[in-house]
């Protein structure tokens, strides 16, 4: 059964002071209407702060979870009329952009990843740190689970799973033992799966700071809600929306997020896509965006200390050229 826990607002948003600050409105912006698209609301802290701190901004809150949209819906009650929610993919959000007379918005965010509401209240198997049912969708209604995965997938594809979205040094152990596990019934639940994974990697992996299940877990969650397509989906949406001068501010938690990020926004950031190999210029490339900060901005350690999941938080913001 899920249990979504209580309505308090458990989740402290991440670098929310840096995100304020690069995605605020900007003075030349004439004290006009900005419009904002939250593209991963969560609870709404990050919303909160914006709608809070300034009057002219209005939001468009994104979540495929439809629990946690209930309570960003009640956290941001005080701001109706200027903000509207939408329960979907941010991938499906930016393509239907159009179609629900979206307008076009002067800032997005993205703070990819889970809640840590999902981690401590959801009963959906996030964390191997309980015993819960292996489920790890963020949109309860898809078809596919972490338990799916897990039960019905051939070994090699499992092992390449998790060394591809866990980056798994002992992927093929794990899946091999995972294999094996199954054979005598199914593997229903987060304790069976770290039980499994904890017999199957060497003795001195089992005494490292990391937990030796947290890739698998990683990888299994990344493949259940197809998080890396959906990542490069909604860039590119997002991106396209985006008015010119528009900013992005992009929060990731994992390196293959963040390469995703940081190869999308160099790519558009190239004055010139021409073959090296061309004496001259030929495609009279324009750069599409600034790189707003260079090496991507990671909390202090008072933050870290206050949160310490904000530990791995990267962020990067671009903006849109003209
Ligand atoms: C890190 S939390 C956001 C926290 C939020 N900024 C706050 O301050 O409360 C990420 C949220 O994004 C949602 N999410 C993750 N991937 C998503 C996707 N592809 N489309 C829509 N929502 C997504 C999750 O359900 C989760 O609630």
């Amino acid at each position: 059964m899920v249990n979504e826990g209580s309505n308090r607002y458990i989740h402290e948003p991440v670098l929310l002071e840096e995100v304020v600050e690069y995605l605020k409105p900007s003075d030349g912006d004439g004290g006009g209407e900005c419009v904002m698209i939250d593209a991963t609301t969560g609870e709404g802290g990050h919303a909160e702060a914006f709608l809070s701190r300034f009057p002219e901004m209005y939001l468009y809150c994104v979540d495929v979870d439809p629990g946690q949209l209930d309570r960003a819906r009640a956290r941001l009650e005080p701001f109706a009329g200027r903000v509207e929610f939408f329960n979907l993919w941010f991938g499906s959000f930016f393509k239907e952009c159009r179609s629900r007379a979206i307008r076009p918005p002067d800032r997005i965010l993205f703070d990819l990843g889970l809640s840590l509401r999902h981690y401590e209240e959801s009963g959906r198997g996030f964390s191997f740190r309980k015993d819960e049912p292996l489920d790890m969708r963020l949109d309860p209604s898809r078809p596919v689970s972490a338990r799916d995965i897990v039960n019905t997938w051939p070994e090699p594809k499992l092992a390449g799973l998790l060394e591809t979205c866990g980056e798994e040094r002992y992927a093929r152990r794990i899946a091999k033992a995972i294999a094996i596990a199954r054979r005598d019934k199914p593997v229903e639940t987060t304790g069976e799966l770290e039980k499994i994974i904890w017999s199957a990697v060497p003795a001195e992996y089992r005494r490292r700071a990391i937990h030796p299940a947290t890739r698998t877990f990683q990888a299994l969650r990344i493949e259940t809600n197809r998080e890396l397509d959906q990542l490069k989906e909604g860039l590119e949406g997002g991106f396209a929306a985006l008015k010119p001068r528009g900013r992005m501010g992009v929060i990731s938690f994992h390196s293959l997020e963040d390469r995703i990020v940081k190869l999308f926004f160099g790519e558009k950031n190239k004055p010139c896509t021409c073959p090296p190999e061309l004496p001259m210029c030929q495609c009279k490339g324009k750069k599409e965006l600034e790189l707003l900060v260079k090496k991507p901005l990671v909390p202090g350690r008072a933050e870290t200390q206050r949160n310490p999941r904000a530990r791995s938080a990267k962020l990067r913001v671009v903006e849109k050229c003209v």
